[in-house]
């Protein structure tokens, strides 16, 4: 068998710990399948003398994450810590320019330097691994970028934030509005403390930002992304979109568009009868649309110890195997300085929902600006009947520019039978 390849951890917390318990367990059975064993040496974290659960004692403790680089008894530094800046980004580029590969689960440090950290990995010839960064459970990195290597890509989309997913399953089957669903997330352990990464769409946005870099050859750009998250919607929302024939989700969609790519991460309708309508609580989902393979979905469970654990050790036993593939897939200088869509220019039907006072001459209103704007509608009804008390004036569109949809609902705000702020969301067919 050939010498074992050795890991340096930095991080023990819900990932860390799953890679140590999955090692201690498997041993045998991943070292049979790479033909190496493959063996923790060197360990780091914050706090040395906190119990975690698992038997760190044959491991060295290092004091200093950073140390971890450069150290000749690690070949692969696995970072498990977090964030785009700091320790996490210190780390990675230390230990990729002193010569050892790199696997991490840190999708906000490569949305915002994975073009970079991907050109100081092939300038030291080795791996930037992040199969753990996108999905958890499903391995979309590996099948983007070996699997479907062969193919054009058209579009990737999916659910990627499983608490955003979550809420919005359990907001539908409860009937209970947004901030309810929160604390009741947050109790669970499904939402953190400060949620806003998740309920904002940005955890979700950095997911999105790398599957576009693999899908279109593209350095990763997660500032150029459109995001929104799912905070404005309400149960009414969930519950008319179900009347209508759809289902809420928090959809990210990269895709070609008149020559550039447009990427959006934004609460959609899809129709109940598409698949990704069935995809509920903290299941992820990633579709595929390629030339040749046409169209696949995987689905899986997103985040969490086990599967993002599992995500780590299948980037290192690749390494054990020696499969080093570009970061995206491509040679880093060949990485493309994206054309990004207008999103104003896309198309789509839409499903708006006005808080209004019920009173005569609020449709009328509501008309004149569609009207002006030169959007049809396609279903529109009220919900309440009380001169005393706001109702919802719920309508669909035909298909419309989403510049000519944002500007009608910049319109109806300033009414002043419009008591809240819009609730505007596009109906994404998925064909
Ligand atoms: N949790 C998931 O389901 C999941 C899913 C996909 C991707 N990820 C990604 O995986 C990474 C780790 O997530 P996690 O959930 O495991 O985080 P976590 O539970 O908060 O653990 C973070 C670990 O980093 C350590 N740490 C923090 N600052 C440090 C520093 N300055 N120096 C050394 N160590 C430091 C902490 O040490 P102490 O324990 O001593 O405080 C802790 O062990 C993140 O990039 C996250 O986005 C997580």
């Amino acid at each position: 068998m050939s010498k074992p390849l050795r890991l340096g951890i930095a991080g023990l917390g819900t990932v860390g710990v799953g890679v140590v318990k999955i090692l201690q367990a498997h041993g045998d059975l991943l070292a049979q399948r790479c033909g190496r064993r493959i063996e923790i040496t060197a360990i780091s974290a914050r706090d040395a003398s906190k119990d975690r659960g698992v038997d760190l004692s044959p491991y060295v403790w290092v004091e200093d994450a950073l140390d971890l680089a450069g150290r000749d008894d690690v070949d692969v530094v696995i970072e498990l810590i977090g964030g785009s800046e700091g320790v996490a980004k210190d780390l990675v580029e230390k230990a990729l320019a002193t010569g050892q590969h790199v696997v991490t689960a840190n999708k906000a440090l490569l949305a915002h330097h994975g073009a970079a950290l991907a050109q100081l990995a092939e300038d030291n010839n080795v791996a930037l691994a992040y199969e753990a960064a996108v999905a958890g459970g499903i391995p979309i990195i590996k099948v983007m970028r070996e699997g479907f290597a062969g193919n054009a890509i058209h579009a990737v989309y999916g659910i990627l934030n499983g608490t955003c997913n979550y809420m919005l399953t359990a907001m539908r089957e409860t009937g209970r509005d947004f901030d309810v669903i929160l604390k009741e997330a947050q109790e669970a352990g499904y939402a953190e403390a400060d949620p806003s990464f998740d309920i904002d769409g940005i955890d979700a946005g950095h997911k999105l930002a790398l599957l576009s870099a693999i899908a279109f050859g593209v350095k990763p750009d997660f500032e150029s992304l459109q995001i929104e998250g799912i905070r404005k919607i309400n149960a009414t929302d969930i519950r008319l979109a179900e009347e209508f024939g759809y289902r809420i989700k928090l959809l990210g969609i990269a895709r070609r568009f008149n020559g550039s790519v447009m990427q959006v991460m934004e609460p959609c309708l899809v129709p109940l009868s598409n698949p990704i309508a069935q995809i509920e609580d903290v299941y992820n989902a990633v579709y595929v649309d390629c030339d040749s393979v046409e169209t696949s979905m995987l689905s899986g469970k997103g985040a969490g110890e086990g599967p993002t654990a599992s995500a780590v050790l299948s980037d290192v036993m690749d390494l054990a195997r020696g499969n080093i593939l570009p970061t995206f897939g491509v040679p880093a200088q060949s990485l493309l300085d994206p054309r990004w869509a207008d999103i104003g220019d896309t198309v789509s039907c839409y499903y708006l929902r006005l808080c209004v006072l019920d009173k005569p001459g609020v449709i009328a209103e509501i008309s004149t600006i569609l009207r002006d704007h030169d959007i049809s509608i396609e279903g529109l009804s009220q919900h309440g009947r009380d001169p005393d008390q706001p109702v919802s004036v719920v309508l669909t569109t035909h298909e419309t520019r989403r510049r000519d949809m944002q500007k009608a609902c910049s319109e109806f705000a300033n009414l002043d039978s419009v008591l809240e702020e819009p609730c505007l969301m596009r109906i994404e067919a998925l064909s």
